[in-house]
């Protein structure tokens, strides 16, 4: 499995809680940034995560901003994603259950550093379940045309 992540500069410390968690959990990364603390828009750093996903080139994305919401709206701009905005670990495990998520977003300003990471490590390991929620998703899909 091969991640994406970035945050905005009000998601920069949660991100490297979470990058230490793919660390931990010996999972394959690329961290989109920001190297610095300065004010960044949030747009411009979910856009690589989301293209990177929807194009293949990574198997699911992780963005995190001051609340979730900015990256999530942008993030889900983007034909192929479904990207969840989650700050409960049962909606981790649903969301990847029954929408087959492919980019998390949470926020740093929502949640602290040791949710974060159980929601984040829920989210990683559960399998979509297919079955009725296949017909969903693809209806989800058909939305974007
Ligand atoms: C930045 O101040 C803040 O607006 C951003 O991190 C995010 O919460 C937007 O949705």
């Amino acid at each position: 499995m091969k991640i994406a992540i970035s945050s905005d500069h009000g998601g920069n410390n949660l991100r490297k809680e979470i990058v230490n968690l793919l660390n931990e959990l010996g999972i394959e990364y690329k961290d989109f940034g920001p190297q610095t603390d300065d004010s960044v828009d949030y747009p411009d750093y979910a856009q690589p995560v989301a293209e990177g996903v929807a194009n293949g080139e990574f198997d699911k994305g992780i963005l995190i901003c001051g609340t979730g919401i900015g990256m999530s709206i942008s993030a889900n701009k983007v034909k192929g994603i479904r990207c969840a905005l989650v700050h409960d670990v049962f909606s981790a495990k649903a969301t990847r259950e029954h929408n087959d998520s492919n980019v998390l977003a949470m926020g740093e300003r929502v949640i602290g550093p040791g949710l974060a990471k159980e929601i984040a490590r829920t989210w990683l390991t559960t399998d979509f379940e297919g079955g009725r929620h296949e017909n969903r998703v693809q209806k989800i899909s058909a939305l974007e045309n």
